[in-house]
């Protein structure tokens, strides 16, 4: 069961929990699994050298993403409450401690205004593969046709505003379970495609040098900054530092083995990066595109595959509905962050409160959806509004919230607090991953956080 049904079942009055632990699975899978694995992750591995980016990534999700993960998950769970009122419950003589959930809402809003942009593409990709136009396999025409889909205004702001009609029609009627339940069978289908096209990638002529690329680090291109982008990213993948995590949290079951059920999301989503990764990069080498060739990365290599393959179209399209569906998963988590935040702290409707979120975001991300066009030369620091908001929400807030919440679990909640939380109160037996995982909360993730922000940000 998804959050937004229970929160449409139970009419705001009363609070409901996932029924199974499946459930659970399926639903914090939906929220993590989107464009960060399929469309950002071999973008940022392709844009910052390969190998060393992916072990950092890699140490990044272990050391600072699980405990943050189990940390969100455990809050949300013991107050039963929204982003905001979790800190509110449990500190309600320190409201600075509020601010996680409002640094949360406003990093939701930016990452909305620009992944929303982004789903639109893959979206607008579905009718091309539909039409046959991408079967050809040639990367110069592959990068003008992806050049021409982003840049006209139109189409872009249209695209982006369809995604949220979609989406915010999907939490307003209610037919989230109709969703779910295709999600759920899907994701299995996607998995087994991302294996098809590993398989494909690794005959081609470019599989050693795409591979190498992959996995063969090269140390001297690991600078400060990519650290940070690194770190942002496994924030990003697994939904943390911005409150989702934390309102998924509050649906979770008191039966539910916290730290378990974050390590198998962790692992099944960084999977499916990594089949992304084997599937993306050979291709890149094979079809003469460049690792660095950004945003347009995964919409040039994957239908250059496809098109090297028997039956590559359907295929292709197949590809495109089914990342467009993760896509949709993960938008829905983000929008209940601020959604049901809106909905109990002022007592809106559903209805309201979700109007209100989307159109915000529409006008928020109507200069990202023109930054590859019209609004190109709008800049903030230097960036387009696109990359602002990403660098913004990712390298920022991400990591900021993250921090606040390691603070807060291992220097103002407690050990003895934490124990009893994730052992269930004393009936599981993992006396050992809580101590590490409090260890992690209080002393090496925050201490990690802190640095990699300040050297990455060049404060020193
Ligand atoms: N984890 C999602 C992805 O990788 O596509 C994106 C995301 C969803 C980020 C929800 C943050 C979030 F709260």
């Amino acid at each position: 069961m998804t959050p937004i049904e229970i929160k449409n079942k139970t009419n705001m009055t009363q609070r409901d929990g996932f029924t199974s632990t499946f459930g659970v699975l399926v639903a914090t899978l939906g929220s993590a699994v989107g464009l960060g694995n399929i469309w950002k992750f071999p973008y940022l591995t392709g844009t910052n050298g390969g190998a060393g980016f992916l072990l950092v990534y890699l140490l990044a999700t272990l050391l600072l993403g699980l405990p943050v993960m189990i940390g969100e998950t455990m809050l949300g769970r013991a107050t039963r409450a929204n982003a905001v009122s979790i800190f509110e419950k449990l500190r309600p003589a320190q409201p600075f401690w509020k601010i996680i959930g409002y640094t949360g809402m406003l990093a939701a809003m930016l990452i909305l205004g620009f992944y929303t942009e982004v789903a639109g593409w893959v979206f607008a990709y579905i009718f091309k593969a539909l039409s046959g136009s991408l079967l050809h396999g040639d990367a110069s025409a592959a990068q003008a046709q992806f050049k021409a889909t982003i840049a006209n205004p139109l189409s872009a702001l249209a695209w982006q505003w369809a995604v949220l009609l979609l989406t915010g029609g999907i939490i307003m009627l209610g037919v989230s379970k109709g969703i779910e339940a295709v999600a759920k069978r899907l994701m299995p289908v996607l998995f087994l495609l991302l294996v098809v096209l590993c398989i494909r990638s690794l005959t081609l002529s470019g599989a050693g040098a795409g591979l190498k690329f992959l996995f063969a680090p090269d140390f001297s291109k690991v600078s400060a900054g990519v650290i940070l982008t690194a770190v942002g990213l496994a924030f990003f993948k697994l939904s943390i530092g911005m409150g989702t995590m934390l309102t998924y949290g509050s649906y979770f079951r008191d039966d539910q083995n916290i730290p378990v059920t974050a390590g198998r999301v962790m692992l099944a989503d960084l999977s499916i990066s990594l089949l992304a990764g084997i599937a993306i990069f050979p291709a890149v080498f094979t079809f003469h595109f460049a690792p660095t060739d950004g945003p347009a990365l995964v919409f040039l290599t994957i239908p250059a595959v496809f098109a090297s393959m028997p039956g590559g179209q359907i295929f292709m399209v197949l590809f495109f509905v089914l990342t467009a569906l993760a896509s949709i998963g993960a938008i829905l988590s983000l929008l209940e962050v601020p959604v049901a935040a809106l909905t109990e702290r002022l007592h809106w409707s559903r209805r309201k409160a979700t109007a209100l979120t989307v159109l915000l975001i529409a006008i928020l991300g109507a200069p990202a959806a023109l930054s590859n066009g019209a609004a190109a030369h709008w800049t903030i620091f230097g960036l387009t509004f696109f990359d602002f908001y990403d660098f913004v929400s990712s390298n920022l807030l991400l990591p900021v919230g993250g921090l606040l919440l390691c603070v807060f679990v291992g220097w103002i909640i407690g050990r003895d607090w934490v124990q009893s939380q994730l052992s269930n109160r004393g009936l599981l037996a993992n006396q050992a991953v809580v101590t590490g995982v409090f260890m992690l909360l209080r002393y090496v993730s925050p201490v990690l956080i802190v640095i990699v922000l300040l050297r990455g940000l060049k404060v020193f």
